[in-house]
């Protein structure tokens, strides 16, 4: 990632729209993002899971998901512009996955969750709204 733009940073171009035929008080706002959305936080801490080898997984990138660690599709209604990992392991094994969805190392646990950003960050609650 770029070392001027932190995870957390978002780069949004605000554009005020006037058109000339409405009155400045009636301008339409624009948010433009450059940025795909940044994931929620559903966890602080990664999940102990035992993955099937040849078994195609789907990990969860947008933090959404009600099936954490794993996806369930809540990416295209709440965060467009992020996907879920998929892999493949080779072999059974058993592995912790990723929680916070920071991790520089997706979809497994680096440690990046120890980290000020995470510890101190809002957990994400999930709502049906
Ligand atoms: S839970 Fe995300 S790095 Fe550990």
């Amino acid at each position: 990632m770029n070392a001027l733009v932190t995870k957390l940073d978002h780069i949004r171009i605000s554009l005020t729209l006037r058109h000339t035929w409405a009155p400045a008080t009636a301008a339409s706002k624009v948010q433009l993002s450059t940025l795909p959305p940044e994931p929620v936080i559903p966890s602080k801490k990664p999940f102990k899971v035992e993955l099937v080898g040849g078994k195609r997984y789907s990990w969860c990138t947008c933090g959404h998901s009600k099936k954490q660690p794993f996806c369930d599709g809540s990416h295209k209604f709440k965060a467009q512009g992020l996907s879920p990992l998929r892999f493949v392991p080779e072999k059974d094994t058993t592995v912790w996955l990723c929680g916070c969805k920071y991790t520089n190392n997706p979809p497994y646990c680096d440690g990046t969750h120890k980290q000020d950003f995470i510890v101190s960050a809002t957990l994400h609650e999930e709502t049906d709204s």
